[in-house]
C-alpha cells in the first residue's frame, strides 16, 4: 500500500526539485560528499545534459489500453524497469537511514540495491523491507571478510549480488576536501565493522602507487572467485568499456550496470548514456544490460532503455527524496519518476516496456 503523499510540499514536482529542498535540510560538508562529483565535476554534469542530446520521436493515435510498465528482471517481476542505486549511509541524509528508502521501495514495488557501506546492519535493513533487495559488494582487502558480507546477504534473503568495480580507490573528491567532510560519529559503515574502514576522503599527498592499496585490489579473477562463491545471480557495476563487458561475461557474469559511479571516480569519462550503446552491443542480449547516472526524469528511462537497457537505477534523487521527507519523499519520487515514464511511453507510442527501442529517438547513438 503507497504511503499518503499529501504532506510533500507542492514546489516538488519531479525529481530534480527535490535537490533544493535536501541541501536546504543537510549540513555543507555532509552535501559535499552526498552530491558532488570527482575533480572538475565534468562527468556529473555530462551523465545529466547527455540525455538532452537525444529528442524523442512523438507517436499519435495508437491503441494504448493496457499499456504497462511492468517488467521482469532477474527472477524479479518488477512494476517499473527502475531500481534504487546502491548508494552509501543514508543516516547522513535522514535519521531513519537505509531502512526507510527500503520501506519506500516495498511501497512502490521496486528493488533496492544495498550499499557495503550501508549505515544500518544489512539484516535490519531486510527485515524493514518489503521489497526484494539486491546486495551490493565491495571486495574488501581481507576475502574471508568478502565472504562472510556475502553469506550475510544470502541468509538475509538478498537476491542479486550486485559487485562493484569501478571504485578500487575514491575519485579525487576535491568538493569534500575543501567543505573538510567527515564521517559524524552516529554515521558508520556497520557492515565492515572490524575490518579497516574505507577511508572518507583521500589525502590528496598521498602516492598512490606508495600506498599497500593496490596490494590487496580486486582484479578480474576475483569476479570469477565471487561467482563461485554464490549461489546468488551475480551482476557487475561500473562497466562502460565493451572488451570489459566481454570480460565480465567470461567471468560468468548474470547481468551488468553501465555505470560511471556518477561522476565520483573518474572525471572525464563519457556520459554513462553514451557509454550504453557500446556496452549493449557487445553484451548482445545475453544478460540484462540495466545502466545508471543523470535519470531524473521517466523520458531519461524511456531513453535508456531506447539505446539497450533492460532497466535503470537512480542515485543521489533518492537520497533527495529521502532528505526531504524520508520513506515518504522515496515512495513519492520512485511514483513520479513511473508516471513519467508512462507519459512518455504513451506520448512515444509505447504501450510495454519491450515495445521501447530506437525508433523512440532520433539520430540515436545504436544507428
Ligand atoms: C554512490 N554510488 C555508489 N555505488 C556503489 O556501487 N556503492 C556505493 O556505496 C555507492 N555510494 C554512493 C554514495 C553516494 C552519495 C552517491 C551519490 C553515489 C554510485 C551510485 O550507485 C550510482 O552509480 C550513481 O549515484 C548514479 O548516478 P545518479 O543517479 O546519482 O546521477
Ligand atoms: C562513494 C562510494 C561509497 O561513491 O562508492 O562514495
Amino acid at each position: 500500500m503507497l504511503p499518503q503523499l499529501d504532506h510533500i510540499p507542492r514546489e516538488i514536482a519531479s525529481l530534480g526539485d527535490y535537490e533544493a529542498f535536501a541541501q536546504a535540510r543537510i549540513d555543507p560538508a555532509a552535501w559535499a560528499y552526498l552530491n558532488a562529483g570527482a575533480g572538475d565535476q565534468w562527468t556529473l554534469r555530462e551523465n545529466i545534459a547527455a540525455f538532452a542530446r537525444l529528442p524523442l520521436r512523438s507517436r499519435v493515435l495508437r491503441d494504448m489500453r493496457g499499456g504497462s510498465t511492468a517488467t521482469h528482471l532477474l527472477g524479479l517481476d518488477l512494476d517499473a524497469p527502475i531500481l534504487i542505486a546502491p548508494t552509501a549511509y543514508h543516516a547522513l541524509a535522514h535519521p531513519d537511514g537505509e531502512s526507510a528508502t527500503a520501506l519506500a521501495a516495498g511501497a512502490t514495488g521496486t528493488c533496492m540495491v544495498v550499499s557495503t557501506q550501508a549505515s544500518q546492519p544489512i539484516e535490519d535493513i531486510a527485515k524493514a523491507a518489503a521489497a526484494p533487495l539486491w546486495f551490493q559488494l565491495y571486495i574488501q582487502p581481507d576475502r574471508d571478510f568478502t565472504l562472510g558480507l556475502i553469506r550475510r546477504a544470502e541468509a538475509a534473503g538478498y537476491r542479486a549480488l550486485v559487485l562493484t568495480v569501478d571504485a578500487p580507490v575514491n575519485g579525487l573528491r576535491n568538493a569534500e576536501a575543501r567543505a573538510g567532510f567527515v564521517l559524524p560519529p552516529h554515521v558508520r559503515a556497520v557492515n565492515l565493522e572490524g575490518m579497516k574502514q574505507p577511508a572518507a576522503g583521500q589525502n590528496p599527498q598521498a602516492l598512490l602507487f606508495d600506498t599497500p592499496l593496490l596490494e590487496h585490489a580486486a582484479v578480474w579473477g576475483d569476479v570469477a572467485w565471487v561467482k563461485r562463491n554464490t549461489r546468488l545471480p551475480l551482476v557487475v557495476k561500473g562497466i562502460t568499456d565493451p572488451d570489459d563487458a566481454s570480460r565480465a561475461l567470461d567471468c560468468g557474469a548474470d547481468g551488468m550496470i553501465v555505470s560511471n559511479h556518477g561522476g565520483r571516480v573518474l572525471d572525464g569519462v563519457p556520459a554513462s548514456i553514451d557509454l550504453l550503446p557500446g556496452v549493449a552491443d557487445a553484451v548482445a542480449g545475453r544478460v540484462p544490460v540495466l545502466m545508471d547516472g543523470g535519470i531524473r526524469r521517466g523520458s531519461d528511462v524511456l531513453r535508456a532503455l531506447a539505446l539497450g537497457a533492460q532497466a535503470v537505477l537512480i542515485g543521489r534523487p533518492v537520497l533527495h527524496a529521502l532528505a526531504t521527507a524520508g520513506a515518504l519523499g522515496v515512495a513519492h519520487a520512485i511514483r513520479v519518476l513511473r508516471a513519467e515514464l508512462e507519459l512518455a511511453m504513451a506520448l512515444t507510442g509505447c504501450r510495454t516496456i519491450r515495445e521501447i527501442d530506437s525508433r523512440c529517438l532520433y539520430c540515436p547513438a545504436s544507428q
